[in-house]
């Protein structure tokens, strides 16, 4: 199901205020914040606000000020774009673009979904392509749906010379827009030798950067591509490395300024215009978003200069179509009360094959190679929207992350250690098999003997003939879960979004069911409530 939304954020300002919607949700965050209502989380700075704040005269009637009731019944990962579609119908504008991203709210694109399509509406974002994890598709939707507020920006790629130029004036308040420079210590393999996975604990020193988190925050970084890869790029272009573009040379602008996969679509309309008749076809008719060689979903940058062979693009405009290569983030592994300085990830690498060639995910790979100890590394933290510790230390939490999912709760449990928290903390673990994918084994047995682990459930998928999975675990001890929940306990969920955080949502429905004695759907209710509560929060992707 979706990640948990956070709390309404209380309506401190009367209708009649001379603000914008937009406006006017900002400013009610920022109050209640700062009167300590609700939660108080905004999604803009209050620097990005006042920017926003000076950038629309207080008056102005703009395509904010619709009228709409706010409702998002779209604003959920796990429903598919499509479907968000229709949930969106009849809806304004923006609102349909907001259901045109990826719900994630993760902030790779520098905004919430909400703010996102709130500031493409009034043209103050021309990107159309930032959402990471809506990919093409939601780059596509979002350009369709622009062409209600005119023609849609030639060329929303536009390279930066130099990486990323901050669209708000910079502070010392470290942001997306805005990173720090942090230094890359080091990285530790988490599996043993023989494991179908690669997975790092990473070691960053925030040491001299004005860096500051709280658990259940994540870590955004700005990642750069292989050289291997750029180098494919450039002999396949034909292009000289040190071809001149903004100052910068195009193996420079093609290591860390420009996505190298998926090929984006005004890549293929580069192509259309440079190519004539069958392929001409087949440019366009991959820039429409078609399929015409049951291929596309394999094209990355490379593979499509590949598809077009002896075709030379002018090396400006071809990286002009390309994406702009973004940040990435992942869930904080520690605490800053245990490692002052320091912040810990746990990153699964990803590498998959298409055809004879290895593709490698740009980020996951940076970290687990290509970057060396004692390098700097582009770096901010992401506030978590509604992950995070209960405020009263004595209310007991229930953490369930298997693989990387793990990685928040490692950071909880040093957070609780350090403040001596006298809640009970009980921790799901699961991974492939385990011998081999055992994360933090040693760390966790420590935790346990000084009991600061209340209880350590284990579900390993491929140590037995049939899968076994942290659910199953879950359901097998489900008495004990539902006495915990009878005593007030938070559930906390991360790691995969697609099918492991729904399968755990059913399992626990199913406990609530069995075990509280409720019909199926006063389970689902109560587990419903629980999410409005914020006793069950969700960090998934
Ligand atoms: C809030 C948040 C927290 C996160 N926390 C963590 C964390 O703690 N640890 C962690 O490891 N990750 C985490 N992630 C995921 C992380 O941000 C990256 O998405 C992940 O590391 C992959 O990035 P990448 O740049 O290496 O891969 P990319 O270059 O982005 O490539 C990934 C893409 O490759 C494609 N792909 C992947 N596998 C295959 C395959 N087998 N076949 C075909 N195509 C494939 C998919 O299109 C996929 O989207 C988190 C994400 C979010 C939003
Ligand atoms: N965006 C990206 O490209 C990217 C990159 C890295 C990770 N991720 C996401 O993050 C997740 C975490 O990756 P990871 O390497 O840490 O671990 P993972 O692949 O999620 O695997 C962790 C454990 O979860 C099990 N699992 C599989 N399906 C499940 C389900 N429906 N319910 C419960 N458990 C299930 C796995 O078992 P089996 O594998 O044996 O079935 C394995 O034992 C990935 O699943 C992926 O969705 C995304």
């Amino acid at each position: 199901m979706s990640q948990t939304l956070p709390p309404p954020i209380p309506q401190l300002l009367p209708d009649s205020a001379p603000f914008t919607a937009e406006q006017r949700a900002w400013l009610n965050g920022f109050f209640a914040g700062y009167l300590g209502l609700g939660d108080g989380v905004t999604a803009l700075s209050p620097e990005e606000g006042a920017a926003l704040m000076a950038g629309v005269p207080a008056a102005a009637k703009g395509p904010l000020d619709d009228d709409d009731d706010g409702d998002a019944p779209w604003h959920d990962q796990a429903i598919v774009l499509p479907e968000r579609m229709k949930l969106a119908e009849g809806r304004p504008l923006r609102r349909r673009m907001m259901a045109a991203m990826a719900q994630q709210d993760c902030g790779q694109c520098g905004y919430n979904c909400e703010d996102y399509s709130n500031l493409i509406v009034t043209k103050k974002e021309e990107r159309l392509n930032l959402c990471v994890p809506g990919g093409k598709d939601t780059a596509r939707m979002l350009k369709s749906l622009y062409e209600e507020l005119g023609k849609a920006p030639e060329r929303p790629a536009a390279v930066p010379a130099t990486p990323e130029p901050p669209a708000l004036p910079a502070t010392t308040v470290i942001t997306r827009n805005n990173p720090a420079s942090a230094t890359f210590l080091s990285r530790t393999r988490l599996n043993r030798p023989g494991s179908e996975k690669e997975t790092w604990h990473i070691e960053i020193d925030l040491n001299g950067t004005a860096i500051g988190y709280t658990v259940g925050d994540s870590f955004g970084l700005f990642p750069t591509n292989e050289p291997a890869l750029v180098d494919a790029v450039i002999r396949a272009l034909g292009g000289p490395p040190d071809f001149p573009i903004g100052g910068r040379t195009l193996r420079e602008v093609l290591i860390d300024g420009v996505s190298l996969a998926p090929a984006p679509d005004m890549l293929f309309q580069l192509y259309s215009y440079l190519t004539g008749g069958a392929r001409r076809q087949k440019a366009k008719a991959l820039a429409a978003g078609e399929d015409p060689d049951d291929d596309a979903a394999t094209l990355d940058v490379l593979a499509a200069i590949e598809k077009f062979p002896g075709v030379r693009p002018d090396p400006e405009a071809f990286i002009e179509s390309l994406d702009p290569l973004q940040p990435r983030l992942y869930s904080i592994a520690s605490s800053p009360k245990v490692h002052a300085g320091r912040v810990a990830l746990t990153v699964d690498t990803v590498r998959y094959k298409i055809g004879k060639r290895e593709r490698l995910g740009v980020a996951s790979t940076f970290l687990g190679g290509r970057i060396k100890p004692n390098t700097p590394l582009r770096c901010y933290v992401q506030k978590a929207h509604a992950f995070g510790l209960p405020a009263d230390p004595a209310t007991p939490i229930i953490m369930i992350g298997p693989g990387t999912g793990v990685a928040p709760f490692r950071a909880f449990l040093h957070e609780r250690m350090a403040t001596k928290a006298k809640g009970r903390n009980w921790l799901f673990f699961g991974h492939q098999r385990s011998a081999f994918d055992f994360f933090y084994e040693d760390e966790f047995a420590g935790m346990k003997a000084i009991g600061l682990l209340t209880r350590l459930s284990l579900a390993w998928s491929r140590d037995g003939e049939q899968k076994f999975y942290v659910q199953d675990r879950m359901r097998e001890v489900g008495r004990d879960l539902w006495a915990w929940l009878t005593d007030g306990a938070h559930v906390y969920v991360c790691g995969d979004a697609k099918r492991m955080a729904k399968d755990v949502e059913r399992a626990l429905v199913d406990i609530v069911a069995q075990h509280g004695a409720r019909t199926q759907d006063q389970a689902v209710a109560f587990v419903g409530e629980l999410k409005k509560q914020g006793r069950y929060q969700q960090d998934v992707y």
